[in-house]
């Protein structure tokens, strides 16, 4: 099979879709790899070790012209639209439900669209998120240090203090994957960690895994109202799935905290937890509300793209070769994970929570595998 890998073109998107060492493993197995010129860059992979890896460097319409399955990070732009043809299978976040434009862009192009995001397995985890997520966990603890330093408008704490002097209280609402990951940095850091969730049986399992300067708590509102109180670092980390965050800290509260406290809401992506949360880049990530240090990136794995390219393709890296090796109709018939990333296939949508979102005709997933 002729797989393709394009430079991704959305502004700060640094990550890419495969890297020369996983180039050459597909190489090996009798694939033909194609790079456009420049897509590993801004990872840190240059042309030429993708030529040495046995990939053709080229330009971005060969990879769509020539490409039976291409591997991407981001969903395609309005650019790449055309370029996307009838019957080629494109890997990579899509997040159809929030473009139309995009979803009728895909249905018209005729590709079969597999979304990283919806790959499920039968736990209900999604695998192709989890990394993002342990990456902006850990990023999150990086950043609340750095802001929480006075000429950045913080507290002037160190989150470890130093002998004598007592570390800084840092709380985490969310105890998921980002919260599990912040709280481990946290700690590492000899911070007070307080960690909040909804979900006991997994407090229950970090109680037993967490080092002793991890507490965890129930997350009643009662809870939250008091632990922001002492704060000097407070992290995001709520997901419902299919729904915006609920608001755990009210604008209200802000008026409680100690001058300088810095909030990290990771949830942002999801409309924050955050009553003042609002999204924020890279290249202007904070802002202050009453005192208190706001950072809201909505994309901070973005920030680091190395770490962020590694991670995500040590998580997709699986289901390319099984693609690649089967052609994508045997791979998803195999692989019930791979068949629920099936969003568009063949100018139909097949991803029912898709259809509803536009109100656009919906064609079971079956009648496609042949
Ligand atoms: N900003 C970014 O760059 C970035 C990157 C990755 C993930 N995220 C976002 O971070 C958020 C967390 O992701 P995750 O992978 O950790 O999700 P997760 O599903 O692993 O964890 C979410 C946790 O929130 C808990 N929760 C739900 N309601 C709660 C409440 N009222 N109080 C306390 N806890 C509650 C759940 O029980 C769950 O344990 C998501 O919104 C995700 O989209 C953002």
């Amino acid at each position: 099979m002729i797989i393709g890998v394009p430079k991704e073109i959305k502004t700060l998107e640094n990550r890419v879709g495969l890297t020369p060492a996983h180039c050459a493993d597909l190489i090996k197995t009798g694939h033909k790899l194609i790079v456009e010129t420049k897509a590993g860059e801004g990872s840190g992979f240059s042309d030429n070790e993708y030529k040495n890896a046995g990939a053709q460097i080229c330009q971005a319409s060969d990879v769509y012209r020539e490409a039976d399955l291409v591997v991407k990070v981001k969903e395609p732009l309005e650019t790449e639209y055309a370029l996307i043809r009838k019957g080629q299978t494109i890997f990579t976040y899509f997040h159809f439900a929030s473009s139309r434009q995009l979803t009728e862009a895909m249905i018209k192009s005729g590709a079969v669209c597999i979304s990283y995001e919806t790959v499920e397995k039968s736990d209900r985890s999604l695998p192709l998120l989890v990394p993002m997520s342990e990456v902006a966990g850990r990023m999150a603890v990086q950043k609340g240090a750095n802001y929480l330093e006075k000429h950045n408008h913080g507290r002037g704490i160190l989150l470890g203090g130093v002998p004598g002097v007592p570390p800084a209280n840092v709380v985490i609402l969310g105890a998921g994957i980002v919260g599990a990951n912040a709280a481990k940095m946290a700690a590492g850091l000899g911070a007070r960690v307080t960690i909040m969730d909804i979900n006991l049986t997994r407090l229950r399992q970090l109680d037993d895994i967490m080092p002793a300067n991890v507490t965890t708590l129930f997350s009643s509102q009662s809870n939250v109202n008091e632990a922001v109180k002492t704060a000097d670092l407070i992290i995001g980390a709520i997901l419902v799935p299919g729904a915006k965050a609920p608001i755990l800290i009210t604008r209200e509260m802000l008026k409680t905290m100690k001058p300088g406290t810095v909030l990290v809401d990771v949830a942002v992506d999801q409309g924050g937890c955050i009553e003042t949360c609002k999204p924020t880049t890279h290249e202007n990530p904070t802002y202050i509300v009453d005192g208190i240090v706001h950072y809201c990136v909505a994309n901070m794995p973005g920030a680091v793209p190395f770490t962020s390219t590694l991670a995500l393709t040590n998580v997709t890296f699986p289901y390319v070769c099984q693609i690649a090796s089967k052609g994508w109709q045997k791979a998803c018939k195999e692989n019930q994970e791979l068949k629920l990333g099936l969003n568009v296939v063949n100018g139909q949508i097949v991803y029912k929570k898709i259809s509803e979102a536009f109100d656009l005709p919906y064609s079971e997933v079956e009648q496609h595998l042949g």
